[in-house]
């Protein structure tokens, strides 16, 4: 197992590639099973989770075949079941039930648990499978969907914390092949639905509406190959702006939809930091403290929950108390012990982290715990005092194609070391 080693106090200046977007490309990935002919996607990028699912792919009988960021898929004959040994290592494989149940109208799927950021249920995910007139049975650790027939109708998917992304992807996945008019209420509207929804569209499904929170599906009988580039990674894009206003001198991210980090960009500006808009890019310059900010996590397109750890980081020695509240994953707060040992000053209030910035963190050993709250730490150590040694960092990998390359070409200090056996 490898750990990561930030040794804090370097300035950062460059450019930075953001690579495709991990949960833009999971779903579309199993979206493929949803046809016999060949898919390729492009700018896929090269992550563990990645991996995973073309590790699913593979073994549900699709042919993969992978080139750096481009992969091809066949799945021209597939099984419908998919255990736990090869579903565990990603919550996000239960997305490929939709598609299965589309194609095939039957799916056993190993249940995922729950993780660190909370129970993560898939009751959403299933109320609109049997909306769709599946019958679902839970049986010695899977779900079972069946469903002779997939029939259209109105769904509401919002749930008591807002819309489902994955689920409104899996909904999304089953609908296309069933007969007449799916409507899809309290959809989520995420770009990466978005994306998802466009490579259906590709595909010959019909699809309005995705963006917002109906979506108005016309099923169809058969969907066909298609080829389809990845939107870029919004989070790991608003992560480098996160890295860029704690130690940048001028960081500009290359390969972004300005667009999709409104909310990012915007309560970086209401702290203090310049940023400049481009057409596909964004530079950000780092001078100064952040100024207090109050965050609320919310769907798009308000501020991600995917981003309030590496914000947390930020203000943590920023200027002032800040207040950071979690409308999404109320427990998602696995960074802020870890932050508290590198002498960050944060109280939990409920679903909300006071933090009072402070003058001087120190780097010390902490434990990534989740694939943000990693991406937390990492930041946290660049305005650090000492080295902040990272361990665990394998949920780093799941979603970030070699933050450590890519920071340290931006002028940072990072290492990445093996842990000696027993650490
Ligand atoms: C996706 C993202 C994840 C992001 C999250 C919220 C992927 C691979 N992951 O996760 O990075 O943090 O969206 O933007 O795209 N819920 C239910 N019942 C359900 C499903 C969800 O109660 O059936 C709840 C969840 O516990 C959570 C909220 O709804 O409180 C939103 O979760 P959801 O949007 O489903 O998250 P994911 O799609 O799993």
């Amino acid at each position: 197992m490898d750990k990561i080693l930030v040794h804090g106090g370097s300035r950062l200046k460059g450019q930075v590639m953001v690579s495709g977007s991990k949960n833009s490309a999971l779903p579309i990935l199993a979206a493929t099973l949803l046809t016999k002919e060949e898919c390729v996607i492009h700018n896929v990028p090269d992550l563990s989770d990645c991996h995973y699912m073309l590790q699913i792919l593979n073994h549900l009988g699709a042919q993969v075949e992978r080139a750096s960021g481009t992969v091809t898929i066949k799945a021209e004959k597939i099984v419908t079941e998919a255990p736990y040994d090869i579903v565990r290592k990603m919550r996000a494989s239960v997305c490929i039930i939709g598609p299965l149940l589309g194609r095939e109208k039957e799916a056993t799927v190993s249940l995922p648990g729950g993780c660190v950021i909370g129970e993560r249920p898939i009751d959403l995910h299933l109320k609109g499978f049997e909306a769709l007139g599946a019958a679902v049975r839970i049986d010695a650790g899977n779900v079972k969907v069946l469903a002779p027939n997939l029939r259209g109708t109105t769904i509401n998917l919002r749930g008591k914390f807002g819309p489902t992304v994955l689920g409104t992807d899996n909904i999304l996945m089953a609908s296309v092949l069933a007969e007449g008019t799916t409507v899809i209420d309290g959809a989520a509207a995420e770009p990466e639905v978005v994306d998802l929804a466009n490579f259906l569209i590709a595909m010959g499904a019909k699809i309005e509406g995705a963006g917002t929170r109906r979506i108005i599906v016309e099923g169809v009988k058969e969907l066909h190959g298609a080829e389809h580039e990845v939107i870029p990674d919004r989070i790991e894009a608003g992560t480098y702006l996160v890295a860029g206003a704690i130690a940048g001198d001028e960081v500009t991210l290359r390969n972004v939809v300005p667009e999709h980090l409104h909310s990012v960009t915007e309560a970086l500006i209401k702290s203090g930091f310049r940023i400049v808009t481009g057409t596909d890019q964004l530079t950000i310059f780092g001078n100064g403290k952040a100024g207090p900010l109050k965050i609320v996590t919310e769907p798009y397109p308000g501020f991600p929950t995917d981003m309030q750890a590496q914000m947390c980081a930020l203000l943590t020695k920023g200027q002032g108390i800040s207040i950071l509240t979690e409308t999404i994953f109320p427990q998602r707060f696995m960074h802020v012990p870890e932050l508290k040992r590198m002498g960050a000053n944060i109280e939990m209030e409920g679903p909300s982290a006071v933090v009072q910035g402070v003058e001087r963190l120190s780097g010390a050993p902490v434990m990534a715990s989740d694939l943000r709250a990693s991406a937390a730490l990492v930041l946290a150590g660049l305005h650090s005092e000492g080295t902040t040694e990272i361990h665990r960092v394998y949920h780093i990998d799941r979603g970030y194609e070699s933050i450590d390359d890519k920071l340290n070409a931006l002028g940072a200090n990072i290492e990445r070391v093996k842990e000696k056996s027993g650490a």
